[in-house]
């Protein structure tokens, strides 16, 4: 789906379907921290407000959840510009303005039971117009939050559903394979396979900040599989598409975790560079 349609479907869902939320309806109020974020009219790192902490989303039930959204604790609010992502797990700015400046609620509950209350977490939004100068440097702030990142299992001939900037942490064989290698389209691409992440993170093929034009596509994988002394190639292909549906075999992931993984994984990249690099100098001489 566009992300055009996708933002005409969620206007028409907020006209639609209005559950207002009234304060006796509210359990609790969790305050998250404040966010201060530069106006733009476009931009390629966009503001966006997770509805709960990190923790709370995290959890196996949280998609399914109900959770409304509110701004200056009144439901209604342009949608027009907003962006509601993955069964309104987090809410993007496509243009943020001053006007956009307020305390956003998104309050959850589970359906399960009729008549639950909803615990609400709330955070306040500053936007300004430049970044701030000195001075202002002592106010929380924080930066947008991490585009989330998944643990996928993707079978033989399945569809996996991306959308922009996530991460997809791949298990596409069942068996232990090693030398992966992918055709995309049927050309090489620059993806990363076989990787060596810490566990639970899987490492057959990582998309890493997802990009239309860049990883769409059908998806042609072997992997060596080695027996004993029995060496064999197994192939597998799937679809990789731009889609807010969901995945059937999927786990959202600790950002923390895929960040701290990343940043290891790049260390041990470059030191590998580095050292061939003065191998091959030694060897020169
Ligand atoms: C998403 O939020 C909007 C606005 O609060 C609400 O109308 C809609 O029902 C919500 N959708 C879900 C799946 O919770
Ligand atoms: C965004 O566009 C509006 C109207 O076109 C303009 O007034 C405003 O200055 C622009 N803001 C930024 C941050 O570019
Ligand atoms: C809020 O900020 C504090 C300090 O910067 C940080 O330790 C904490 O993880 C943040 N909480 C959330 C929910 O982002
Ligand atoms: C929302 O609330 C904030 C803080 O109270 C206020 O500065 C802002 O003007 C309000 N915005 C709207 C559109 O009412
Ligand atoms: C905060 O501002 C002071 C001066 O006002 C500056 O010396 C300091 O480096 C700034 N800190 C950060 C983290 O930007
Ligand atoms: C794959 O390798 C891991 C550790 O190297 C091992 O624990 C696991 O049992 C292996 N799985 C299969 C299916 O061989
Ligand atoms: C997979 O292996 C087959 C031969 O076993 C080869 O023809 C094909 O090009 C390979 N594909 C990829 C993506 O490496
Ligand atoms: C995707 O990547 C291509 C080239 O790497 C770039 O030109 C394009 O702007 C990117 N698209 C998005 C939506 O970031
Ligand atoms: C595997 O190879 C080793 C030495 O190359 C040999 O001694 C052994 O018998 C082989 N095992 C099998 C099951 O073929």
């Amino acid at each position: 789906m566009s992300l055009l349609s996708n933002i005409l479907l969620v206007g028409l869902l907020s006209l639609g379907q209005s559950t207002i939320v009234q304060p006796e309806q509210i359990a609790k109020t969790v305050f998250l921290n404040d966010t201060i974020f530069v106006a733009y009219n476009s931009s390629t790192t966009k503001c966006r407000i997770d509805c709960a902490d990190a923790e709370t989303m995290l959890q196996q039930d949280f998609r399914s959840f109900q959770k409304v959204w509110m701004f200056n604790k009144t439901e209604m609010f342009s949608a027009d510009d907003k962006t509601f992502i993955d069964s309104n797990r987090s809410l993007e700015f496509q243009v943020l303005n001053e006007d956009d400046t307020g305390a956003y609620q998104c309050c959850i509950r589970s359906t399960d039971l009729a008549y639950q209350s909803f615990v609400c977490y709330s955070t306040l939004l500053t936007v300004v117009d430049e970044m701030p100068g000195d001075g202002m440097n002592e106010t929380a702030t924080t930066e947008a939050p991490p585009s989330p990142s998944w643990n996928v299992v993707i079978e033989d001939g399945e569809i996996l559903n991306a959308q922009p900037e996530n991460n997809y942490f791949l298990k596409i064989f069942e068996d232990n394979v090693t030398a992966i290698h992918c055709l995309v389209n049927e050309v090489e691409i620059n993806i990363k396979t076989s990787n060596s992440f810490t566990p639970p993170l899987y490492n057959d093929v990582l998309i890493q900040s997802f990009n239309l034009t860049d990883h769409s596509g059908i998806y042609v994988c072997n992997g060596t599989l080695q027996i004993g002394n029995e060496t064999s190639i197994e192939t597998v292909t799937f679809t990789v598409s731009q889609s807010w549906d969901d995945n059937k075999n999927a786990d959202l992931l600790d950002s923390k975790v895929v960040a701290e993984a990343l940043k290891t994984a790049f260390t041990v990249f470059s030191f590998f560079f580095i050292s061939l690099f003065i191998l091959l100098q030694v060897f020169r001489f």
